[in-house]
């Protein structure tokens, strides 16, 4: 009875609510500051919401925003906190909020309408919510506790102290309304509430720059608190504060651990709000205790060890007697340290695989495949004896005589053990402070062929939202793009970095900048690089170059701790322009550059004093270390002038500053950035092109190449990759681009239609043969299944994109084993950037794709290819198919989105549109015909083009 009346109610609700509406546009996925219903600690968060509208060419002209301070008032139409009246926009992002001054810790309600281009007005969105946190350190109460147990480390190959556990209980005394824990740790954290574990999250508190930014997290544990006793327990683990850092051990730095402080530290704290009105807040001090327990060892690179025998029953749950336990070690707060709410989406599980295979190898022995390079973890459900022991060993590969390759992991030990309770059921473990990068596992100490599902595979990430699909007729190419998204997802575990097995997993530079567009394609990246752009402005050197890596600790002489000969290199410093730009322009985030900019300036203008007379000549970037930065790293044939690709990236980055700089306003800077860009190209030419365009090097200056990367094999200015950057970053245009295309093209083509480029040189390769004229070369690169290309590794089981073109060649095998050679590296996977803008055809040509072009490049080698990008503006699809003199596209544009489409013939009349003829439709305008294409806009729906050749 009651249901039938709620579904009444909802219709008249429905009803009512479509008689005022002329029009059934409303907004949807409603989002705060990038995430929905979030914790926020901006005063004036950015609103963003997507358009759903029946029929064609929908658009917004109007919105208002209502935020209140409860359901009940929006239900009303009431924003008794902000109404934003009607404003006359199409901005359906990044409205930054402009009501009353937000109280830390008050919860508010919003919902958005718009009106249609004929200013009709349509419908409310749902309600959505978010909550402001703690936006200034004033606000805490909790300190930083811990516990220094180095001393119990065992002496041994590693230094690797057991986790502190941290334990309080708490008497709740009135009915909770609400509650909410607020925590951070120096190092990684467990919590738990009355025995249950606080959320589904890893590694918090993220790596920073710990010296000047730590962050916290925000979860509701209204539902966890009960009346009388509560306890509060945690589990610290030094992670990348306290534990070892990438290859320190390798090189043989001093130090090798501890970069940031000696143990892990919590910050924690339960504000409630009792039904009665009143407030109560528990929090980290001095009257904590701490003990030891089951995770004896745990660290990133060396892996966890868990002694379930040892876990002290019951410790996180009232009632535990902890007289044996110590008094916590509370540690005065670094005064300019800022703390910060997370900015990203936290590492989560975002897979979970089964065992493909098992395989018994010796006695006790077994080898495990997942069947799929990840990074993760691996969670054990198997039953033994109390002290009874498993030892999980970690790859990514195995030799031919089936044995676990793990001289890739150089000195990362990551080996996982358990040591089993003895419980009479199966015991669950599952490591929270170490991850691995792996496909196989080798397990030790098994008394039984194991069951099937004893092992499940975590594949833990930074859990962004999946933003793209891609898929074609080619078997090899859809794995491929299987291989970019799992690598994607492997080294967005915090920060991005460029491998997640061996020794190193640090934010390389270079590694994602190249990587950055292609990053957006597959997921919502715009929150997780809203916090890695802040560690790579906190990392800036002194002398305003962006450091090769971000996070870098720094010694006391403030070089890199790790390797003090790690500091700044082309094409690896510029991440600090290109990545923000790519947030802006993909993401319309302005906020991201104006916050930015003064570390942008700076580090142009440490640009411009390697270029006075507008060219970086050969050998100005010997200061870096190797001499001349890491150059076109891993290329594989005629090496190019470090010096010369630096010209380009001067450039380009010159470029996206005066682009970014004109749309927030700073005139002045735009204009001289844009002064500079007819400097630079001039000094470029005069220094390095002949009179037929072909570009040259004055190879002396090198000498023997002493202290460059592979300096011996002598350089040049006539590469693949020479001419690909030339012509992507726009330094060279018109008619200089076109012969720059002919003589990549010739490059190419002598080869035998292979690749020579590395890092640098492969990302804008396809790209600029695309935009050269020479699509079929692009299709060659990217089919071909012979060394060295993407597809061969696929077609040699690559599950996952590789360090190097030669990672492992059917003749040679691994020929990089003992050295060098990771299996999960996405710096090639920068060709999805080419995927998605050129073969699908979908790139944004105003900011936020609130203006697309459809222009999916076709050519031989492919019948059918379909993907979507969901934008910041709503999903775009596009989907092409030969068949014969045929071409059927299927394209779908957002409501308030305009397209450019482009149709693959030279006369409108072999178009039509949902079965129409191209002319005739009200909704397409500016049809023109070019040589080879037709061009028309589109507006927002769902269309079939068929065009008859
Ligand atoms: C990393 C790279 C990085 C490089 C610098 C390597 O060890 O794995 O991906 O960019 O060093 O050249």
């Amino acid at each position: 009875m009651k249901r039938v009346k709620l579904l009444w109610l909802l219709c008249f609700t429905l009803i009512s609510m479509q008689s005022w509406a002329n029009t059934d546009i409303r907004p949807v996925y409603l989002r705060t500051e990038y995430k929905v219903n979030p914790f926020v600690e901006e005063s004036s968060p950015r609103l963003s919401w997507e358009l759903r509208a029946s029929g064609f060419n929908q658009s917004q002209q109007a919105y208002r925003i209502l935020v209140a301070s409860s359901i009940a008032n929006l239900n009303k139409h009431i924003g008794d906190l902000w109404d934003s009246e009607k404003v006359e926009s199409n901005a359906t992002n990044q409205v930054s909020y402009q009501g009353k001054a937000l109280q830390p810790g008050q919860k508010v309600y919003w919902k958005v309408k718009v009106w249609n281009a004929k200013n009709e007005e349509g419908l409310w969105s749902t309600i959505n919510s978010w909550e402001l946190a703690k936006p200034t350190k004033s606000e805490w109460t909790a300190e930083w506790i811990g516990k220094d147990l180095n001393h119990l480390a065992p002496k041994g190959e590693y230094h690797l102290p057991p986790s502190p556990y941290l334990r309080k209980e708490v008497k709740v005394t009135k009915p909770v309304k609400s509650a909410r824990l607020y925590i951070s740790s120096l190092g990684l954290h467990n919590f738990y509430i009355n025995g249950e574990k606080i959320g589904k999250d890893y590694f918090g508190s993220g790596w920073t720059e710990y010296n000047k930014r730590v962050y916290y997290n925000v979860y509701d544990v209204s539902k966890n608190l009960q009346q009388g006793n509560n306890a509060f327990g945690a589990i610290l683990s030094s992670g990348w504060y306290s534990g070892y850092l990438a290859y320190a051990l390798l090189v043989g730095t001093p130090q090798v651990d501890r970069f940031y402080g000696n143990f892990p530290l919590l910050k924690a704290q339960v504000d409630v709000e009792y039904a009665d009105g009143t407030k109560e807040v528990f929090y980290t001090d001095k009257t904590w205790k701490t003990g030891v327990g089951a995770v004896i060892e745990s660290d990133f690179l060396q892996g966890e060890t868990h002694d379930a025998r040892k876990d002290p029953k019951g410790w996180n749950k009232v009632g535990f007697d902890d007289n044996q336990w110590s008094a916590v070690e509370v540690v005065a707060d670094k005064s300019d340290r800022a703390l910060e709410m997370y900015p990203s989406n936290p590492v989560r599980v975002v897979k979970e695989l089964p065992i493909k295979s098992i395989k018994k190898i010796a006695d006790g022995k077994y080898m495990i495949d997942f069947g799929q390079n990840f990074a993760g973890n691996i969670r054990l459900k198997h039953k033994a004896k109390a002290g009874e022991k498993l030892v999980f060993r970690f790859g990514e590969m195995l030799h031919i005589d089936g044995k676990l390759v793990t001289e890739n992991l150089r000195r990362a030990r990551a080996i996982d053990t358990y040591i089993f309770r003895g419980d009479a059921q199966a015991e669950v473990w599952s490591p929270s402070f170490t991850f691995h990068g792996f496909q196989f596992v080798e397990v030790s100490g098994l008394k039984e062929e194991p069951k099937a599902d004893f092992l499940t595979g975590l594949a833990l990430s930074s859990d962004l939202e999946t933003a793209g699909t891609f898929k074609t007729d080619n078997d090899m190419l859809n794995q491929l793009y299987s291989n970019i998204v799992w690598t994607q997802l492997a080294n967005y575990i915090d920060i991005p970095t460029d491998c997640p097995q061996r020794d190193e997993r640090i934010g390389w530079t270079g590694d994602a900048q190249v990587y950055m567009r292609s990053a957006t394609f597959n997921n919502d990246v715009a929150p997780f690089h809203k916090k890695w752009i802040k560690d790579l402005n906190d990392s800036q050197w002194e002398n305003g170059a962006y450091p090769v890596y971000a996070p870098i600790p720094k010694n006391d002489k403030g070089l890199a701790a790790i390797r003090p000969s790690d500091t700044y290199s082309p094409g690896w410093s510029e991440a600090g322009i290109i990545c923000t730009y790519e947030i802006f322009k993909g993401y319309n985030d302005h906020r991201i550059v104006e916050e930015s900019l003064p570390y942008m300036t700076k580090f142009m203008a440490f640009l411009k004093s390697k270029a006075p007379q507008g060219a970086m000549v050969e050998g100005i970037w010997e200061d870096a270390t190797p001499k001349g930065g890491f150059g076109d790293w891993l290329s594989v044939g005629q090496k190019t002038s470090p010096d010369l690709v630096a010209n380009t990236y001067y450039y380009y980055c010159t470029k996206l500053m005066a682009e970014m700089t004109r749309a927030i306003g700073k005139d002045q800077l735009a204009d001289a950035y844009t002064k500079d860009l007819e400097l630079i190209r001039a000094g470029f030419k005069k220094h390095y092109m002949d009179e037929n365009g072909k570009l040259k090097i004055d190879e002396k200056v090198y000498g023997n190449g002493d202290g460059y990367v592979e300096g011996q094999n002598g350089f040049s200015g006539h590469t693949q990759t020479a001419y690909a950057n030339a012509i992507y970053s726009g330094i060279l245009d018109g008619e200089d681009a076109i012969k720059a295309g002919q003589f990549l093209r010739d490059l190419v083509q002598s080869n035998g239609d292979k690749l020579t480029t590395g890092f640098l040189g492969f990302k804008p390769l396809l790209p600029a043969l695309s935009k050269t004229g020479s699509v079929d070369k692009a299709y060659k690169l990217i089919l071909s299944e012979e060394y060295p290309s993407l597809g061969y590794e696929v077609v040699n089981g690559a599950t996952s994109i590789w360090e190097r073109w030669d990672s492992f060649t059917k003749d040679k095998g691994f020929v990089h084993n003992a050295a060098m050679n990771s299996f999960s590296h996405y710096a090639f996977g920068s060709v999805n950037e080419w995927m998605f803008q050129n073969l699908l055809g979908i790139s944004a040509t105003a900011n936020g794709y609130s203006e697309i072009q459809i222009k999916p490049e076709i050519s031989s080698g492919i019948n059918e290819a379909s993907g979507s990008y969901h934008s910041i503006s709503g999903k775009i699809s596009s989907s092409w198919k030969k068949t014969g003199n045929k071409i059927v596209q299927h394209i779908e544009i957002p409501v308030n989105v305009k397209a450019t489409c482009y149709f693959p013939t030279a006369n409108a009349s072999k178009v039509s549109i949902n079965g129409k003829s191209l002319n005739s439709l009200s909704y397409v305008s500016n049809v023109k015909e070019g040589a080879e294409q037709v061009t028309a806009e589109l507006g927002s729906g769902k269309y079939e083009v068929v065009i008859n050749n």
